[in-house]
């Protein structure tokens, strides 16, 4: 077991991505608490994975939602932080002379804003137990994907924080890493379904030839970036997305 013992906190974990996260760190030997919006998925999720994950119903751009997923996380699983995983986001996709403030908002609030103040809120633990942050961005944001740029705005804005947070915080031995993934979640159906065009066109173009599956494919990756086993990897953008992008 790769994570045995630790303590994480994954947001958005009652659908899609964060969903398999929940599944697989709890499999691998760690205690979640896991957040979302979503309350009837989270209490399903919660019943059954039993006493390693804990779900607490909360809006990531909610007034001090990062005091109350702390206390959670610390009260519910003894006391320790280990793994700090900013995975929720929500975002509407326009063309970008159509997008306007709220939608900005909705991207920044759910994306940025909260991934950092959750960071924030978790230096001081993290600090204390060397531990590790997982972001998430997107490829929409590294290729500026037409339609798409509220979001992208804001994915990239959290790259630019997270490198920024490895510099800064190496010597307290917090590791920040992004991961951009590519999986067929509920978000991904929508868009599949919505821009058909657009998809067709992307999942043409992945080398190893099919969308990825949160399970199999995106878990291992977050695990790995979550684990020692990458005890010397910070400020990094790792790709899980079948080879779509090829950073150099
Ligand atoms: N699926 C992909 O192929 C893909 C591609 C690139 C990037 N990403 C990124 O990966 C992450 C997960 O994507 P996904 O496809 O699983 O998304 P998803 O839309 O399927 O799930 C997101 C989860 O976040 C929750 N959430 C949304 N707003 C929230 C809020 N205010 N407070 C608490 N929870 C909230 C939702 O209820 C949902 O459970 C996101 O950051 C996304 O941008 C995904």
């Amino acid at each position: 077991m790769q994570l045995k013992d630790k303590t994480a906190i994954i947001t958005g974990g009652a659908a899609g991505i964060g969903k398999g996260l929940v599944r697989k760190f709890v499999k691998e030997g760690a205690n979640v608490l896991f957040v979302d919006v979503n309350e009837d998925a989270g209490l399903e999720l919660e019943k059954e994975l039993g006493a390693a994950a804990k779900f607490l119903k909360t809006d990531i751009t909610a007034e001090r939602m990062e005091e109350h997923i702390l206390t959670a996380a610390l009260e519910n699983f003894g006391g320790e932080l280990h793994i700090l995983v900013n995975n929720a986001q929500a975002s509407k996709p326009k063309l970008l002379l159509d997008v306007e403030q709220s939608d900005l908002d909705l991207s920044f609030n759910t994306g940025l804003w909260a991934t950092w103040r959750l960071m924030r809120a978790s230096y001081t633990h993290l600090a204390k137990t060397k531990g590790t942050i997982i972001n998430f961005a997107s490829g929409a944001g590294l290729e500026g994907l037409p339609n798409h740029g509220a979001y992208a705005m804001n994915k990239e804005a959290i790259r630019g924080l997270t490198r920024t947070a490895a510099n800064e915080w190496g010597h307290a031995g917090i590791r920040i890493n992004v991961i951009c993934p590519g999986a067929a979640t509920e978000g991904y159906k929508w868009w599949r379904e919505n821009y058909a065009d657009q998809a067709k066109e992307l999942e043409a173009k992945v080398p190893l030839g099919r969308v990825g599956d949160v399970l199999e494919d995106i878990a291992p990756i977050v695990v790995f970036l979550a684990s020692d086993a990458s005890q010397y990897m910070t400020g990094q953008t790792i790709m899980a997305d079948g080879g779509s992008i090829m950073l150099r």
